[in-house]
Order: C-alpha cells, then sequence, then structure tokens
C-alpha cells in the first residue's frame, strides 16, 4: 500500500511530466486529450499519485465525498478549513459562511466592484496600454476580498505576494527545489496567520460590520468558533479567491484578443457576457485539478485504486471531454448547457463563485465598454504560472484606443 505522506507531498507540489515544456504549459489542453483517450485512469509512479481525465469519472469522484475524501492530509503545516473537512464537520462549517456569500447578497456588490473597476482603468486608459495582470485582474479581487474580510485593502501587496507562494510549485524537478518550495510555503503560512491573529484580536474586543466580526460571532450547536478556526477561514477565503480569479479575468480577456471577431460580437450585444464567462471558465479553467484520498478500495476505469491512494481529478480535460460537450475544442460563446466543472462539483462546488462570476462579467463589461481595439501587444512574451494546478500567465499586455 501507498504511503500516504509520500503521496500528499508529491501530487500536490510537482507538475506532470508530460507537461514538460513552456509551450504545453501554456497549452495543456492538447496532452490532456492525449491522455483522456490512451490512460483516463492511471497511476503516475513520480508524483505518487491517480490522474483522472474522463468527465464521467471526474464527476464521480467529486460527488461521492465518503469515498474520496477532502482531508488529503496537508502537505505543509497548514490549519484545518472547510476544503479538508468532510461531513459533518464540513456541512456545519460552510453552513456559517455559506450566507455570506448567496448570490443575492454578492449581487448587491455590483455597483461597488464596478466603481473599483472604474477607478483601476482611470489609471491607464490614457495609455493606450495595460498589463491586464498587474493593472486589473490582481487589484481587483484583491481589493473585494479585502474589503468584505475587513482587513486594509493597502495591504494588497502583501496578500499578494502570500497567495503566489501558497499555489507555487518548484522551479526545477529536484528535492532541493521541493524542499524549498515547502519551507517557503509554510513561512507565508506562518506569516498570513499571524497577520490575522492579530486583526481577530482586534475585531473581538471592538466588533465591525465585517466578515471576520461575523465569523466571530456565529455559532455551531452553541458554541463560538475559536480564534484558530477563524484566522484558518480567513487564510481560506484570501487564498481560495484571489489568484483564481486573477485568472479568470485574464484568461476572459486573453480569449477576447484572440477571437477579434468575437470581441466585435460581444461589444454589440452585451446579454452575452455572462455565457462567455462561463465558456471561459469551461475553457481556460483557473483551477486544472482536485485533489482527494480514497477512503476504501474501489474501482474507476477498470483500475482498482486502493485504500490511502492519491486521486487527482483533472477538471480541465473532464472539460473538454468529448462525450459530454459537443465540439469542446470549440470556444462556443453561448455554449448550452454548459456543465463545466471548473468550480468543482458536489459539497465542496466553490463557495466563491457567485463573487468570482460578478467580478468576471464587471470587468469583461467595463473594459468593452471603455476600450476600443483591444489586442494583445505583440512582441511580448507569455510566461506561465509556476504552480501544478493553477492556469494562468504572469503578465498579459494589452494595446487598444480608448
Ligand atoms: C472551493 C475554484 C473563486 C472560495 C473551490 C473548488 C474549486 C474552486 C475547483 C473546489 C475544491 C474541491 O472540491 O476540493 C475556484 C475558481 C475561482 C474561485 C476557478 C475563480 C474563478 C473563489 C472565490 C472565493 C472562493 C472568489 C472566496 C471569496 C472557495 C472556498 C472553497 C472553494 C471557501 C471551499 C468550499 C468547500 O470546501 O466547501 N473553488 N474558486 N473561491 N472556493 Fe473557489
Amino acid at each position: 500500500m501507498i504511503e500516504t505522506n509520500k503521496t500528499e507531498r508529491y501530487a500536490n507540489i510537482i507538475p506532470m511530466a508530460e507537461l514538460n515544456t513552456k509551450a504545453k504549459r501554456l497549452n495543456p489542453f492538447p496532452i490532456y486529450d492525449q491522455l483522456r483517450q490512451s490512460t483516463p485512469v492511471r497511476y503516475d509512479e513520480n508524483r505518487s499519485c491517480w490522474d483522472i481525465f474522463r468527465y464521467e469519472d471526474v464527476h464521480r469522484i467529486l460527488k461521492d465525498p465518503a469515498t474520496f475524501s477532502s482531508r488529503r492530509g496537508m502537505d505543509i503545516k497548514r490549519r484545518e478549513t472547510i476544503l479538508t473537512m468532510d461531513p459533518p464537520r464540513h456541512n456545519q462549517m460552510r453552513g456559517v459562511v455559506n450566507k455570506a456569500f448567496t448570490p443575492k447578497v454578492i449581487n448587491d456588490l455590483a455597483p461597488h466592484i464596478t466603481s473599483i473597476t472604474n477607478e483601476l482603468l482611470n489609471t491607464v486608459e490614457g495609455h493606450g496600454e495595460m498589463d491586464i495582470v498587474s493593472d486589473l485582474a490582481v487589484p481587483l479581487p484583491v481589493i473585494v476580498i479585502a474589503e468584505l474580510l475587513g482587513v486594509p485593502p493597502e495591504d494588497r501587496q502583501l496578500f499578494k505576494d502570500w497567495s503566489d507562494i501558497l499555489v507555487k510549485g518548484p522551479d526545477e524537478n529536484t528535492e532541493e527545489a521541493f524542499n524549498q518550495v515547502v519551507a517557503e510555503k509554510e513561512q507565508a503560512s506562518e506569516e498570513l496567520s499571524a497577520y490575522f491573529a492579530r486583526i481577530v484580536d482586534q475585531r473581538r474586543t471592538e466588533p465591525k460590520d465585517d466578515l471576520i466580526s461575523q465569523l466571530l460571532s456565529a455559532e455551531i450547536e452553541g458554541q463560538k468558533l475559536n480564534d484558530e478556526e477563524v484566522i484558518a477561514f480567513s487564510v481560506l477565503l484570501l487564498a481560495a479567491g484571489n489568484e483564481t480569479t486573477t485568472n479568470l479575468i485574464t484568461n476572459t480577456i486573453r480569449r477576447l484578443t484572440e477571437d477579434q471577431a468575437l470581441q466585435q460580437q460581444l461589444k454589440g450585444n452585451p446579454d452575452l457576457i455572462p455565457g462567455f464567462i462561463e465558456e471561459v471558465l469551461r475553457f481556460y479553467p483557473p483551477i486544472q485539478a482536485i485533489g482527494r484520498v480514497a477512503t476504501r478500495d474501489v474501482e474507476i476505469g477498470g483500475m482498482m485504486i486502493k485504500t490511502g491512494d492519491q486521486v487527482i481529478s483533472w477538471v480541465a480535460s473532464a472539460n473538454r471531454d468529448e462525450t459530454k460537450f459537443k465540439n469542446p475544442e470549440s470556444f462556443v460563446v453561448d455554449r448550452k448547457p454548459n456543465p463545466h466543472l471548473a468550480f468543482g462539483f458536489g459539497i465542496h462546488f466553490c463557495l466563491g463563485a457567485p463573487l468570482a462570476r460578478l467580478e468576471g462579467k464587471i470587468a469583461l463589461r467595463t473594459i468593452l465598454e471603455r476600450l476600443n481595439e483591444i489586442q494583445y501587444l505583440t512582441g511580448s512574451e507569455l510566461s506561465y504560472i509556476q504552480s501544478p494546478f493553477v492556469y494562468g500567465v504572469k503578465q498579459y499586455p494589452i494595446t487598444f484606443q480608448p
């Protein structure tokens, strides 16, 4: 039997060997297609985990938390959060934050998110050129989540640096690079926790109208959450919400520049925007894969997965599975239905999905309203985010006519 400790460490940090060139990291989708055909369920000795590539299998895993647990242990010393809990504790803890993230509550933020977006664009509009990542896609989600949590938005560079490290993979495939990345993650995680510990302390004595104060007053079966739990929740919201939404916004504008005819079509017809965002989520999912651990011996696609094995479900591959999506390689702006798995599925379905969708829609709408002839700055070089599961680019310079 496979030793769980080892599997936890490798599967979550080392990228798949097949994605061994820059071109493949920037466009991994043909590799997923090949693997989905050749080895839809396979064990990877190098990373000590199973990789699952078909929609049907990924869906089955995500909807069966009893067999595929989220308690996948931790490759680094992190506090436990809903992301790594199973029922019944998961339902109780998730219930505490659900109310803060309903589509109704989130949609009320639309005017405010629109004005933040406009302010960010004001600073670059006259230049005819901007970097989508640093000028819009990074600051927008950080400012929004910082305000929701009730932490100073001025600290956003700190959050950005910490969340970058938390999703990072090693620069090279060596034990040394691996250990270094683990050490960096531990340090970032400790610093983030210490940061939130101070805020939690302040809110205990002086509650405000923010999410941290709400978490501090919430009760589960008559019991309040302790400081550790509130800190862990805050760190999760900050880390889970930022990098992902940044990449959704960047991937959206990337798509817009890749298809000029579509850009014109959208400009004349903003009703297409929500469908466009869903299709970006299917086509370029910011999170490519989701990890679980088998709680019993179980067969998937004719292969026997053993208790304790680490199972990686490739949603980016599932989203292009030809048995589920007609013409999966085509970007269809009004694809219906579009049951992509970019936000996961089942009890762990992304809590922040309404917020991410709203930010994506507002960013796209505002850009289309204010900028014309948006194009990728030719000659600039793309570099990918060094992470096993996060999909995105570090910069995306564009040119436009105001
Ligand atoms: C869970 C993706 C934005 C908070 C998840 C999961 C995925 C995901 C795939 C499921 C993980 C699993 O099953 O193990 C994304 C993507 C986003 C995004 C692609 C942006 C486009 C956000 C935002 C927030 C957030 C903005 C918060 C402000 C969470 C939380 C969970 C989660 C708390 C854990 C839910 C649970 O375990 O019950 N997200 N996310 N996410 N996401 Fe997101």
